[in-house]
C-alpha cells in the first residue's frame, strides 16, 4: 500500500483556506476515497472545548497562553493523526506552521520554544504538502466584513495580519518541505482547480 499524504492548508484569516480544504473534502467524497479531516485548534471533542475557550471574545490570555492552549488542543489531535499516518489521507485546516505565522511572526513568541514543542508532539509525524492561501487587504477586510460574528483571533489590525502572512511565506521558502502558494484574490474557480490537480496527483 502507498504511503497516504498529510496536506495541509494555511492561510490568514479570509484567505479561502477552510473553502479550499471543503472543496478537496467533497471531491475525495465524491470519488468514495477515504480521508480524515482535522481543524486546528478543535478537530476532537477536547479539542473543540480548547478552542471554544481560546477564541471566545470574553478571553483576553496572554501571549505564552494562547501558545499553550493551541499546543494543548493540537496535543489531543496528535493520537488519531498517529493512528491513521501514512493509512489514510489527513487534511489538516492549520497545524504547525500557524503556530509560527500567528505567535512568533504575529505576537513574538520565542520561535525555538515553538518548535521544540511541536517537535515533542509530532514525534515522526510528518507534512508532506501545504497548500499556503494569501490574500490582499482589500480582499481580507471585506470577506471579515461580511462574517457574521467575529472570534479574538478576528479582530486584530491589518498590521498584525500582515506580518502573519509574511510569516507564513517565508516558512514556505525556509521549510524544507512542499508548499503550492494559492492566490485567492484570483478567480475562485481556477484556484479550485488547480488545487483539485495537485490533489490528484499527490493521492495517485
Ligand atoms: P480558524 O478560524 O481558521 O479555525 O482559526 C482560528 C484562529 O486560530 C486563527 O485566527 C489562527 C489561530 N491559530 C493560532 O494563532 N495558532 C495556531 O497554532 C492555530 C492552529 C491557530
Amino acid at each position: 500500500m502507498s504511503k497516504k499524504p498529510i496536506i495541509v492548508f494555511e492561510g490568514i484569516e479570509g484567505s479561502g483556506k477552510s473553502h479550499h480544504i471543503s472543496i478537496v473534502s467533497k471531491y475525495l467524497k465524491n470519488n468514495k476515497i477515504d480521508y480524515l479531516k482535522i481543524r486546528e485548534p478543535g478537530g476532537n471533542p477536547n479539542s473543540e472545548k480548547i478552542r471554544k475557550i481560546i477564541l471566545s471574545n470574553k478571553s483576553n490570555f496572554n501571549k505564552n497562553t494562547d501558545l499553550f492552549l493551541y499546543m494543548a488542543a493540537r496535543s489531543e489531535n496528535i493520537s488519531q493523526i498517529q493512528k491513521y499516518f501514512h493509512k489514510k489521507i489527513i487534511l489538516i485546516d492549520r497545524f504547525t506552521d500557524s503556530t509560527i505565522a500567528y505567535q512568533h511572526y504575529g505576537m513574538g513568541v520565542d520561535i525555538n520554544l515553538i518548535k521544540t514543542i511541536n517537535k515533542f508532539l509530532l514525534k515522526n509525524i510528518k507534512v508532506d504538502f501545504t497548500f499556503l492561501n494569501l490574500v490582499n487587504n482589500k480582499n481580507l477586510y471585506e470577506r471579515l466584513k461580511k462574517r457574521k460574528s467575529l472570534n479574538r483571533y478576528d479582530k486584530f489590525n491589518m498590521k498584525f495580519y500582515n506580518k502573519v502572512q509574511r510569516g507564513f511565506v517565508k516558512l514556505s521558502n525556509i521549510n524544507n518541505r512542499k508548499y503550492q502558494l494559492i492566490n485567492s484574490n484570483l478567480n475562485i474557480e481556477k484556484n479550485e482547480k488547480i488545487i483539485l490537480n495537485k490533489i490528484d496527483k499527490l493521492i495517485k
